[in-house]
């Protein structure tokens, strides 16, 4: 029935209220009833913010019933309340599946940047507030068979934690991790203790690169093994470049999803994502001619960033603004398309 029904209601609300949904038209009244209810998001409601490490939180969410349960090393959108302006950021969800499923919580570990227009705020976040979440994402997930190497450096541990209780709940290959940080600064070592004491298969290794040397030093010791890596870009390359020349098994996940390209001067296209509908835009020419271009039909006026007609949902990737040369927040923002450029792959509210 819904697929009938929701089709219809959302046509109804484009014609007549100029809202993608009726949801969404209706989204101030709703939240008078269920505080922070979004259209498209769950909601999450806080039960913990912990400092667990210098510059580190663990954030821990009782997620609404509907919201469906991750597989162990998937991640969320984290959308909170900045000063009345919505930001969102990527994180992996650092608990297992089957916790959320029979307790409906799962936990996020977040490394907070000095200078970040995100993580700074979590500590402001308190026990019982809403925040939203989409839904679980990704696809870096354990493989059902071979031994499997497992490469963490800094906050990369978090989909490994996951993947390593969920182990618990079922049947595991061996399993050896090396999680690189800097010298006393490996987290939740503690729970790395108590999870190999508890998995026969799993042992693992803690290093630092000042001490133990470069991650390539250990790779050729694991040539037998599926290789999975989670970690910084620099980390992710050295890696990914050895198992390219070794043909080795390899999946990965990385930090600095961005490629930003934000000198202007040389041309480069990027991927735009409309409400799903795709095209390439390059970073040189105004984003609203390029809409446009693809036979995109969205509102503009002045074409030179006065009457705000243009204004667009980012939700995310990065622009940058052709009047100041400021570049975006990743997250969730307005944007004028008619004063922006792609900076990396964009993907707006249709
Ligand atoms: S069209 Fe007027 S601000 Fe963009």
């Amino acid at each position: 029935m819904s697929l009938i029904f929701n089709p219809l209601t959302n046509w109804f609300s484009k014609q007549f209220f100029h809202h993608s949904s009726m949801a969404g038209y209706l989204e101030p009244v709703i939240q008078l009833f269920k505080p922070s209810w979004r259209d498209g998001y769950y909601r999450a409601k806080v039960l913990s913010v912990t400092l667990i490490a210098n510059k580190t939180v663990a954030l821990e969410l009782k997620t609404e019933s509907r919201w469906p349960t991750h597989q162990a090393g998937q991640h969320i959108e984290l959308t909170i309340d900045i000063n009345g302006r919505l930001s969102t950021r990527v994180f992996t969800i650092a608990s297992s599946p089957n916790q959320a499923m029979h307790e409906g919580v799962i936990r996020l570990v977040i490394k907070q940047q000095d200078a970040g227009l995100f993580t700074p705020f979590l500590s402001r976040l308190t026990v019982n507030a809403w925040v939203n979440i989409s839904k679980p994402k990704g696809t870096f997930l354990l493989p059902q068979s071979n031994a499997v190497s497992l490469f963490a450096a800094g906050t990369g541990i978090t989909p490994f934690i996951a993947m390593l209780h969920q182990a618990l709940h079922e049947v595991a290959q061996p399993i050896h991790l090396f999680y690189y940080a800097k010298p006393n600064a490996h987290l939740l070592v503690a729970e790395l203790e108590s999870l190999s004491n508890r998995l026969p298969n799993f042992t693992f290794t803690l290093l630092s690169r000042s001490i133990d040397g470069d991650v390539v030093k250990k790779l050729p010791d694991c040539h037998n093994t599926h290789w999975m890596v989670c970690g910084p870009n620099d980390f992710h390359k050295t890696i990914r470049d050895y198992a390219l020349m070794h043909q080795q098994s390899l999946s990965s996940e990385h930090f600095s999803l961005v490629d930003l390209h934000s000198t202007g001067d040389e041309k480069a296209h990027f991927q735009v994502d409309h409400g799903g509908i795709k095209f390439s835009a390059d970073n040189q020419q105004p984003l609203l001619a390029q809409f446009q271009a693809n036979n995109i039909n969205v509102p503009y006026g002045c074409g030179m960033g006065i009457c705000h007609q243009c204004q667009c949902v980012k939700k995310k990737g990065v622009v940058r603004d052709i009047r100041t040369g400021k570049l975006s927040d990743y997250g969730e923002e307005l944007i004028q398309l008619c004063v922006s450029q792609v900076v990396s792959d964009v993907e707006f509210k249709a």
